[in-house]
């Protein structure tokens, strides 16, 4: 009997919710995922996943993220949002009695987007929507287009986007099983889907013999030794914001108002981006490699894949301006820092104190061979392409999303004492934008644990 179209699309749905797909090589290539601390007690915050390993390769300290990551986004089906706010919770609550928060268990992140705000909680949002202090404006933003970003990147309107991170892709469908299927509360919008992991000297690079596998164009340029696709570390604990460095209330960026509703929140920005493999090792060599993923004029031993970016090596607005007059090019980790790391010593209101060039931006980006999205629900306005593709699904926490605005025009070289560098869109020297391609883009607000079910909508 022929499927009606819903019926195939749901099939599709469902199918693409559980199965891991391209991504069961990920398992079978990637050997067992390390040991990991033992922890019962869930942080206030959602988007701190507890026992992250911390290993060591070329004597700097290496972050392990969990090996799989899926990112499904939706918008909102149900009708009573009270009704929906129990359900999600109740679900929410299964999953969390039986998945420690850790990458050997599982960590969930539900980011709400300003359509779910403006449309089903508008009076209350007017009344407890944390503010930007700094950028005197409110802390979730409309995703906007950066200088090196085509003239068609999508900027989508999704009500939620949930991030799901585990060592186990059985963990992971689980809970996307739960959320997605089991509820009739969403509309799922698109399923996004990847890895991180392997190389530093702990086996065969993942991305790699993933790639490989696929058979994707350029693969077999990939370092063996290298933790993402493009050849270099990026999870350097120096590099990554500190636990609670991107909550709202620790840098004093943001007015909670009088409920403090928000507390233990965050914002996270989320966007796919396609990396040209072969551009990037047959135009670019080690050499270039390293200045332009880093900052120009710094020298390291031949395959070096891990590169220390502790305070000491962070570069200043004058030292960037310097480095492009002197080579006309900027490096992407140089160029971000004067946005991304703290211009002094802070003391939160915990009496945390966090030194002068700690990093803000907790970064959750997990490399893809989506094409852009395992699953979309609209694949001609996506984009969508059949063959796999190498990319990234970029997620990161700011404390606003206009301080990850911030950061990411400085990548492009307009830095936050609004100097332009005069840097054509792409070019060779604007770090490593020249082989990315952006396609989507959101911004979306991360509520504290306890409010991560329909916030607001109690009110
Ligand atoms: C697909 C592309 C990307 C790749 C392969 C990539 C890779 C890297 C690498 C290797 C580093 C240096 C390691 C480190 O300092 O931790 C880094 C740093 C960083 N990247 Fe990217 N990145 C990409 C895109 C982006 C984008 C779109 C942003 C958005 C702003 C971004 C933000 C950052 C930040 C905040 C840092 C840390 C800078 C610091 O404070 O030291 N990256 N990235």
């Amino acid at each position: 009997m022929k499927l009606t179209r819903r019926e195939a699309l749901a099939g599709a749905l469902a199918a693409a919710l559980g199965g891991a797909g391209i991504y069961e090589l990920v398992d079978r290539l990637g050997g067992s995922p390390p040991q990991r601390a033992n922890v019962t007690t869930l942080p206030p915050e959602q988007h701190v996943l507890e026992g992250l390993e911390v290993i060591q390769d070329s004597g700097i300290d290496v972050l392990v993220p969990p090996l799989h990551h899926q990112l499904v986004t939706a918008r909102i089906r149900a009708g009573d949002l009270r009704e929906a706010q129990r359900e999600l919770d109740g679900a929410l609550g299964y999953l969390e009695r039986r998945y420690q928060p850790t990458p050997a268990g599982l960590g969930i992140t539900m980011g709400w987007g300003l359509p779910y705000f403006r449309e089903h909680v508008a009076a209350a949002w007017r009344t407890h929507a944390p503010r930007d202090r700094r950028a005197r404006s409110l802390a979730l933003l409309e995703a906007r287009r950066f200088p090196s970003d085509p003239a068609d990147t999508v900027l989508e309107q999704n009500d939620i986007a949930v991030l799901l991170r585990s060592d186990s892709t059985d963990h992971i469908a689980d809970a996307a099983r739960a959320l997605f299927h089991d509820l009739r509360i969403f509309e799922v919008s698109s399923i996004r889907k990847g890895f991180v992991g392997g190389g530093l000297g702990r086996g065969p690079s993942l991305p790699k013999k993933v790639a490989l596998a696929a058979g994707v164009s350029g693969a077999d340029l990939i370092p063996d030794k290298s933790q993402l696709f493009l050849g270099f570390t990026s999870t350097q604990r120096a590099g990554m914001g500190p636990r609670r460095i991107a909550n709202f209330e620790t840098l004093g960026y943001v007015d909670l108002g009088p409920s403090q509703y928000f507390r233990h929140g965050t914002s996270m920005h989320v966007s796919h981006i396609f990396e040209d493999l072969e551009a990037w090792y047959l135009n670019f060599d080690f050499r270039e490699r390293v200045l332009t993923a880093f900052r120009p004029g710094i020298s390291v031993t031949f395959d070096t894949v891990t590169i220390r970016q502790d305070p000491r090596d962070v570069s200043t607005d004058a030292q960037v301006k310097r480095q492009f007059r002197d080579t006309g090019r900027i490096g992407h980790s140089a160029s971000i820092q004067t946005t991304s790391r703290l211009p002094r010593d802070h003391v939160a209101e915990d009496g945390t104190v966090y030194e002068k060039g700690t990093a803000i931006p907790v970064r959750a980006d997990f490399n893809t061979l989506d094409n852009p999205f395992a699953w979309s629900a609209d694949p001609l306005r996506d984009g969508m392409q059949a063959s796999p593709a190498a990319g990234v699904h970029f997620v990161v926490f700011n404390p606003t999303s206009d301080d990850f605005h911030r950061n990411r025009l400085a990548m492009d070289g307009v830095l936050p004492d609004g100097t332009r560098l005069p840097l054509p869109a792409r070019a060779r020297g604007q770090g490593f934008n020249a082989v990315l391609r952006t396609t989507h883009r959101q911004n979306f607000l991360v509520p504290p644990r306890r409010h991560r079910s329909f916030p607001l909508a109690e009110l």
